[in-house]
């Protein structure tokens, strides 16, 4: 006995119908969302034709053959038409993609501007990498510092005439009262040499290093001075350093920033921290330019720091920085250096 299920298909005109309402669908899909929304509709396990073949069982032998026959071929047709439309689809997805990400290469750029080194810290660098080659360490050192770095480590005590020289910018004035540390006097170093005692009391000798960094005075700008400028310390302290040591070093120096051929003269100078002491110029463009201070660590200033001056000895130096990288660059005015022009900065 074979009983009717009342929403099973049974014709072949009505797969045939099924089947071109699918292909109808599959083949109108407007994207590859509708094909897949189209396929499960017309092909999934719920669509009507996924449900006719499930009802064939209930069918006698030779309905069901013929039933069968025209669910496969119409499965077969839909599955063809889907393929056929999905890959028309992916390809119209891949060709807008492609364009849609196409590069014109002859498009102008758009980089942004390169910054580059300030020239004072390009120079600064480069002084750096010459002692550093000679097995010199980088040291630095505090900007507001104590009177007693500052002056009186370096043989200048209260009172001596070499501090007015130094147009000193005091942070809290001679003569305030002590602070925590029992400090009366802070001031913006003059120079990098206090450096130099703080090195000397944080380690034993040997010491051999530099100290770039900014130092300040009290001055107007002008075509020669800044208030803000910036300095290389060296300090060499061994058992057998002498002034020819000093002199070949501050000759390599000079080789490296101003050329193989470099020369350099060392002239009798007077520095309160050094003795014998002397200013050291280099012959560039036809013409001695003054380079730096220099000379031997004076035995105060060991003392202070309780190194044993029969022992050990050694030199210094100090370098002003733009004014090398004036020398260098040919730039006859110092003020170029902070007014940030882009036009001058980017000039290296
Ligand atoms: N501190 C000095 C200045 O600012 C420069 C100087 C001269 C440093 C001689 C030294 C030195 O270490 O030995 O003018």
């Amino acid at each position: 006995m074979s009983k009717q299920p009342t929403n099973t298909t049974t014709s072949t005109s009505a797969i045939e119908r099924l089947r071109d309402e699918g292909l109808a669908a599959l083949r109108g899909a407007a994207s590859l969302e509708e094909l897949a929304a189209a396929k499960s509709a017309h092909l999934g396990k719920k669509s009507p034709l996924a449900l006719a073949q499930r009802g064939l069982g209930q069918l006698g032998p030779e309905e069901r053959r013929q039933l069968g026959q025209a669910i496969n071929a119409a499965r077969a047709a839909l599955e063809e038409a889907e393929a056929a439309r999905r890959s028309e689809l992916e390809a119209e997805r891949d060709r807008s993609v492609l364009a849609a990400e196409a590069v014109d290469v002859t498009l102008p750029p758009r980089t942004p501007r390169r910054g580059s080194l300030h020239p004072v810290h390009e120079t600064m660098d480069a002084m750096v990498d010459v002692f550093v080659g000679l097995g010199y360490r980088v040291v630095t050192g505090p900007e507001v510092e104590s009177d007693w770095f500052n002056f009186e480590a370096l043989n200048i005590p209260p009172d001596h005439p070499a501090r007015s020289l130094m147009d000193t910018i005091y942070v809290r004035g001679l003569g305030s009262e002590a602070d925590a540390y029992g400090v009366t006097d802070l001031l913006l170093r003059t120079h990098t040499s206090p450096v130099q005692a703080r090195t000397m009391l944080a380690q034993p000798p040997p010491v051999y290093v530099v100290v770039p960094g900014r130092v300040y005075r009290s001055d107007v700008a002008d075509a020669t001075h800044l208030p803000a400028f910036h300095q290389i310390e060296g300090l060499a302290i061994d058992a057998a350093l002498s002034f020819a040591d000093l002199r070949g070093t501050l000759a390599e120096l000079a080789r490296n920033l101003l050329g193989p051929e470099t020369r350099i003269r060392m002239r009798p100078h007077h520095f309160r921290f050094t003795e014998p002491s002397c200013e050291v110029d280099a012959w560039h463009d036809g013409r001695w330019i003054e380079l730096l201070g220099a000379g031997m660590v004076h035995p105060n200033v060991l003392a202070h720091v309780g190194y044993d001056s029969a022992a050990v000895q050694g030199f210094a130096f100090g370098i002003g920085v733009e004014r090398i990288a004036m020398l260098r660059h040919g730039i006859t005015d110092i003020r170029l250096f902070v007014e940030n022009d882009l036009r001058f900065l980017s000039a290296f």
